[in-house]
């Protein structure tokens, strides 16, 4: 059995990613705040296994307990393939000038978008330390850290945390017995929630919010589907890991 704990389930990338992942060998544990019906109902239907956990991230000090949870199923069988890892779930507010910026909105950012992911890759690696198995973590960042943007000071810096997040467990991992291996990803910009919530900014809260919303009208967006496919060919492929950070999905395979 292969295994996928993925966060950020009930929509967008990560809802692709996990849609497309459902197979009859595969045991998928998904982590958002609102539930997703359709992959409950598509997994009964082709008898795989999901376990969605209804969670907010916001709460770090309960995700030790969750990992217990999902890891005392996965432990029980006793022919595990593979476990991936795919910390997806993020948020983009706080949009606007850093000064205008409220404090509960920079804190939930970086806990979602940052801590959750490190607490999140902590609990994996210690539940899978001493498994002698395939093990992979893709952590999903953005070009934002490559290419700043005005009013998004938080969003930029909680991804470029996650990137050096990413480098750091690399580093630890190569001398470890059994290795985790990890990538942080960045996707292309793609049609979800996400990007309806950057069009919608007023111009004097973010200057660029024209060009993206000719990227829209031109039709230029990712669908969350490409997307996924990319990210899943990327998450399987045997050279997984050898780059730490992959700006180009599409130059992966
Ligand atoms: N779309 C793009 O163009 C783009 C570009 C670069 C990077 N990314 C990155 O790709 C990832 C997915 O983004 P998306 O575009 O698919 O966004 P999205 O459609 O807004 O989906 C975000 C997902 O994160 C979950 N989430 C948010 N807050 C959460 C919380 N407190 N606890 C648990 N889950 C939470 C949401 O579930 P609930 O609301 O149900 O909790 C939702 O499933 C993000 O990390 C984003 O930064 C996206």
């Amino acid at each position: 059995m292969k295994y996928f704990i993925i966060t950020g389930t009930s929509r967008g990338i990560g809802a692709s990613l996990a849609k497309q992942l459902l197979s009859e060998n595969h045991h998928i544990f998904c982590i958002s705040r609102s539930n997703n019906q359709e992959l409950v109902n598509i997994s009964k239907e082709i008898n795989c296994k999901l376990s969605y956990y209804q969670f907010d991230l916001y709460n770090i000090n309960k995700i030790d307990l969750l990992f217990e949870d999902i890891f005392q199923s996965i432990k029980n069988d006793s022919k595990i393939e593979s476990i991936y890892l795919i910390n997806n779930a993020g948020v983009l507010s706080p949009i606007g000038p850093c000064e205008e910026n409220t404090t509960d909105d920079i804190l939930t950012n970086v806990n979602i978008n940052l801590i959750a992911p490190m607490v999140i890759t902590s609990n994996f690696i210690k539940h899978t330390n001493s498994l002698n198995l395939d093990k992979r973590i893709m952590n999903i960042s953005s070009e934002s850290v490559k290419y700043l943007l005005p009013s998004q000071s938080t969003y930029n810096t909680s991804k470029a945390g996650l990137d050096s997040f990413s480098k750091s467990i690399n580093v630890e991992q190569t001398s470890k017995p059994f290795p985790v291996k990890v990538a942080s990803v960045y996707p292309g910009v793609t049609d979800t929630e996400m990007q309806s919530e950057i069009r919608s900014v007023k111009k004097e809260d973010f200057l660029f919010v024209e060009q993206f919303i000719q990227l829209s009208k031109e039709r230029k967006l990712q669908t969350p589907e490409y997307t996924a496919e990319k990210l899943i060919e990327l998450l399987f492929s045997e050279n997984f890991g050898d780059e730490i950070i992959v700006e180009d999905l599409t130059f992966t395979t």
